[in-house]
């Protein structure tokens, strides 16, 4: 691809940054440049702290001969214009943002900000001083300083992000640019972790989720596999590479170490969990935390686009220990099905699955056990380095548990909570359709529970509580909103089990609603179509998945 296709499609996604559901910023930096008033205002992003809590800059204005505000009138991944371009702002280095003007010369222009402190402070642009450098120091203290190097600083982000955008995937003209914003959203959430080096974390969101969370990584990895095959390895490689002596893989990867027990979660939670009466929060038993089990499906994902078998192997040695983890320390009532000990483990943390006592039998569990013995299989055949048989044996014997969680009569996949039979229809429900393996006629009974308006055929599907159960909400997380991740699940679920047209409609209603929605938010409203309102946008699996499936689509 050429600088020239790089550039507009770097343009194309510029025409998405709104500044309010997407920030302007720049891989690796911390730093998040929001609209505000007559200009903008400045945030770090961090692990597990509110935006509110990491204010940097709350106003920065920028200001004409007139003393009038010049308004924003263009963003692009490496600059935000004023007043028709008169000056610029962007990066200098992922610690400090450059405010200059774009020709030396031009005078009377005024840079106005106010710290969280409530210093005001302001400085006047011309012959003398073109620019002001805000470094921020890691207590977020911002220095401020006249600087000469504004155009380089700018060229120097232009670079990386051209470098960025020549990667990105090509897809059907009506689908090119939110393409382009997705592939922006994968590098703007590009961050340093202190336990990963100056290796590229590619973080679910700078707003709210600054780690790399377990089962994140493995959909990022397969959007990314698109345009950056290597990146999306780093991805597999940095959620493994914690993985615990006893095989466990942690559930996050964050700035102070890993979250992997009960035991890592914050006081303030821990508290709130006894206060609220859960065994959870017992220090005596620690919970551990971890992520669904669909690390071969992604690992196997990435290598169908490059081959890069030693790697692949190494990694296989530590899924492979994950895999057995599951049955070793998660099957909790020893009937051979493991558990989920803690809705965290499952991803769909507020289902209503979760309602009842723990630890719960969830068909999605059951479902993708299957899935990653079976693919574990076929990588032993591939490389001859493991016992393809065991794990197809004990794929059958899974699927067997798995099948006892069927009800004929509701035509559903039933959880269980502590044993109890879970009356709530949802999503995890669908999630068998994904070992291809089911009989024909609970296929079919699925595949009317998918489009029947009462369950999962909502206005938008595929909503994550059924539209008729008496949990469902329209807004709550994991209670009714779509979410792209379990949509691409169903997905590959209804491909697997021999519905490629079904998967196709629901592959082009799931893109639909992203476009229509304004962007990989991280969860819809099933009814409207629009981010729900406590969704956070900018979201990594929405924006990695809706590649995936715009480029299949495209194909
Ligand atoms: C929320 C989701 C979980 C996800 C995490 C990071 O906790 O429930 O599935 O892994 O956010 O995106």
């Amino acid at each position: 691809m050429t600088v020239t296709d790089a550039a507009a499609l770097a343009a194309l996604a510029g025409t998405h940054l709104d500044l309010v559901q997407a920030p302007f910023t720049l891989p690796r930096s911390r730093l998040l440049v929001f609209r505000e008033g007559e200009g903008v205002r400045v945030h770090t992003s961090e692990y597990e702290r509110m935006l509110a809590e990491c204010r940097v800059l709350d106003a920065l204005v920028v200001r004409g001969s007139d003393g009038a505000a010049l308004p924003i009138t263009r963003v692009l991944p490496h600059r935000v214009e004023f007043g028709g371009g008169v000056v610029t702002l962007g990066f200098a280095g992922p610690a400090a943002l450059t405010v200059g003007l774009a020709e030396a010369g031009a005078a009377g222009v005024t840079i106005e900000w106010t710290t969280p402190d409530g210093e005001r402070a302001h400085v006047g642009l011309g012959a003398d001083a073109t620019a002001v450098r805000f470094g921020v120091a890691a207590d977020r203290r911002v220095g401020a300083a006249a600087s000469g190097t504004h155009s380089a600083d700018l060229a120097e982000s232009e670079a990386l992000w051209l470098d960025w955008f020549a990667r990105c995937p090509r897809v059907r003209d009506d689908l090119q640019s939110m393409a382009a914003f997705c592939w922006w959203v994968l590098g703007a959430n590009i961050v340093e972790l202190p336990a990963l080096g100056r290796a590229r974390a590619v973080v679910p969101s700078k707003i709210g989720y600054v780690g790399l969370w377990q089962w994140d990584a493995y959909f990022i990895a397969v959007g990314l596999r698109h345009g950056d095959p290597g990146l999306a390895r780093e991805q597999l490689e940095l959620a493994f590479r914690f993985a615990g002596d006893d095989g466990q893989l942690p559930d996050v990867v964050h700035e102070h170490g890993v979250l992997a027990s009960s035991d890592d979660l914050p006081r303030a939670d821990r508290e709130n969990l006894r206060r609220a009466g859960s065994a959870i929060a017992d220090p005596a038993a620690p919970v551990p935390l971890t992520k669904p089990p669909l690390a071969a499906w992604a690992l196997a994902k990435v290598l169908e686009v490059e081959s890069a078998d030693d790697w692949a192997r190494e990694q296989l040695a530590i899924i492979r220990r994950s895999q057995d983890w599951w049955f070793a320390a998660s099957d909790l009532d020893h009937d051979g099905m493991p558990e989920y000990g803690h809705p965290y483990s499952s991803g769909l943390d507020d289902s209503p699955i979760f309602d009842g006592p723990l630890p719960t039998t969830a068909p999605d569990l059951g479902a993708y056990l299957v899935l990653q013995d079976l693919e574990l299989a076929r990588f032993a055949e591939r490389f001859g380095d493991a016992d393809a048989a065991a794990h197809r044996a004990r794929a059958d014997r899974t699927l067997e548990r798995l099948l006892e969680l069927w009800d004929d009569e509701r035509g559903m996949f039933h959880a269980r909570a502590a044993g109890a039979e879970v009356a709530s229809d949802t999503v995890v429900g669908l999630m068998p359709l994904l070992t291809g393996r089911l009989p024909g006629d609970i296929v079919d009974r699925l595949l009317t529970a998918l489009h029947d308006p009462r369950r999962f055929g909502a206005a938008w599907s595929v909503p994550t509580v059924a539209v008729g159960d008496r949990d469902f909400s329209p807004e709550r997380m994991w209670r009714g909103p779509v979410w792209v991740n379990t949509n691409a699940l169903v997905i590959e679920g209804l491909r697997a089990s021999g519905h490629p047209e079904l998967a196709r409609a629901l592959a082009e209603e799931t893109v639909a609603l992203v476009v229509r929605g304004g962007g990989p938010h991280e969860y819809f409203n099933p009814i409207t179509g629009e981010k729900a309102r406590t969704a956070t946008t900018a979201f990594g699996w929405s924006a990695a998945l809706f590649i995936d499936l715009a480029v299949g689509l495209s194909a």
